[in-house]
């Protein structure tokens, strides 16, 4: 066999969180097709967890197995699951690694098709994983370019924390704040939102025509200056989702649920991204659980809560600091 061996672990274990655009403002559509954004994004303590193992083979291959499979028929295997995509691209890479197989099993928690870049934090977890296990050969920018050409959300799931996004949601700017902020997150059973569908109706409404942009980023300075001064209160006045406008004239479920959360006391409620998962935001722990606590549950559902009739899934999330991070790594010879 030719090429360098790896040095390092023969499994690397993962956690991938979510995100939550606590605010999203579309710019207007660029020439490649992509939108131009602005974007606070925040990662919060709903993650997948995703073992990679690593073995000698004759050719490069991965191979994609889920927990609970029976629980996600609409989660691919194959070479379409970013995954795939994401190990294809480091690979493509790197000239000079050995061969190897791996397999990749996920615990999926993070609901897909939910607005919560579930696919965007696996890809991101994979390009970390294979980077650690052949010890390091890309530095951590060119993890990030890689990980801009997996999709525009996966700079933001690797870096994670709570961050400023521009250009498609790849340039991050790192607010250093602590995490400790409680969210309630609400997602209507059997419901999801296609993201390029969600550009295009924003694009056909017109919205973004005549934007002024330096008023926009005047907006995301004084949501900075909030986020550091820790005034939550601040901070939930300057959040908005231009995504809404279009989203919920289609799925007025939404609107609905928005209502109820601020009906039950969140300091502000939103979509996250192109939905449709819906986030509330809490003034603390405390306030969080009380607020899930006046929603009526249904029977024998864990996190099944019915708003006004329509069956959702709703749960608390925690803002964490951290993005892709390698939980455990078994340091075999
Ligand atoms: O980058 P990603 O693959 O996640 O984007 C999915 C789709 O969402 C793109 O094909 C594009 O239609 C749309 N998109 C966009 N502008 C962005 C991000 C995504 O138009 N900033």
């Amino acid at each position: 066999m030719t090429g360098v061996q790896a040095t390092s672990s023969q499994t690397v274990t993962a956690l991938a969180p979510a995100k939550l655009n606590l605010s999203l403002h579309i710019l207007g559509k660029r020439a490649d097709g992509y939108h131009d954004l602005l974007t606070l994004f925040q990662s919060v303590d709903l993650c997948d967890q995703i073992c990679f193992s690593f073995s000698h083979a004759q050719q490069n291959h991965l191979d994609l197995r889920i927990e609970g499979s029976s629980a996600y028929p609409d989660f691919p295997l194959d070479n379409s699951n970013i995954i795939n995509k994401a190990a294809a691209l480091f690979w493509h890479s790197q000239a000079n690694l050995a061969p190897k197989k791996i397999t990749a099993t996920i615990s999926k928690n993070i609901p897909i098709g939910a607005g919560l870049a579930g696919g965007s934090a696996n890809g991101a977890a994979t390009l970390v994983a294979l980077n650690q296990h052949f010890g390091h050969p890309l530095a951590k920018d060119d993890l990030l370019e890689l990980a801009a050409q997996l999709g525009s959300d996966v700079p933001f799931s690797l870096t994670g924390g709570t961050c400023l996004g521009k250009g498609r949601g790849e340039q991050l700017e790192k607010i250093p704040i602590e995490p400790g902020v409680t969210f309630v997150l609400v997602k209507p059973i059997g419901l999801s939102v296609s993201t390029a569908w969600a550009y295009d109706a924003f694009d056909r409404s017109a919205r973004h025509n005549g934007r002024e942009i330096q008023g926009l980023l005047n907006h995301y300075g004084d949501l900075k200056s909030q986020l550091l001064d820790k005034n939550v209160g601040g901070v939930a006045q300057l959040l908005v989702n231009d995504f809404e406008s279009v989203v919920f004239e289609h799925q007025p479920v939404l609107k609905k649920i928005q209502a109820n959360l601020l009906k039950l006391g969140c300091l502000s409620a939103h979509m996250t991204g192109s939905g449709p998962t819906m986030y509330g935001l809490a003034a603390n722990a405390q306030h969080a659980k009380q607020i899930l606590s006046q929603m009526e549950p249904v029977k024998n559902h864990a996190t099944g809560f019915a708003i006004d009739g329509v069956l959702v899934n709703a749960w608390l999330a925690n803002s964490i600091n951290h993005g892709i991070k390698v939980v455990e790594d078994d340091e075999k010879p």
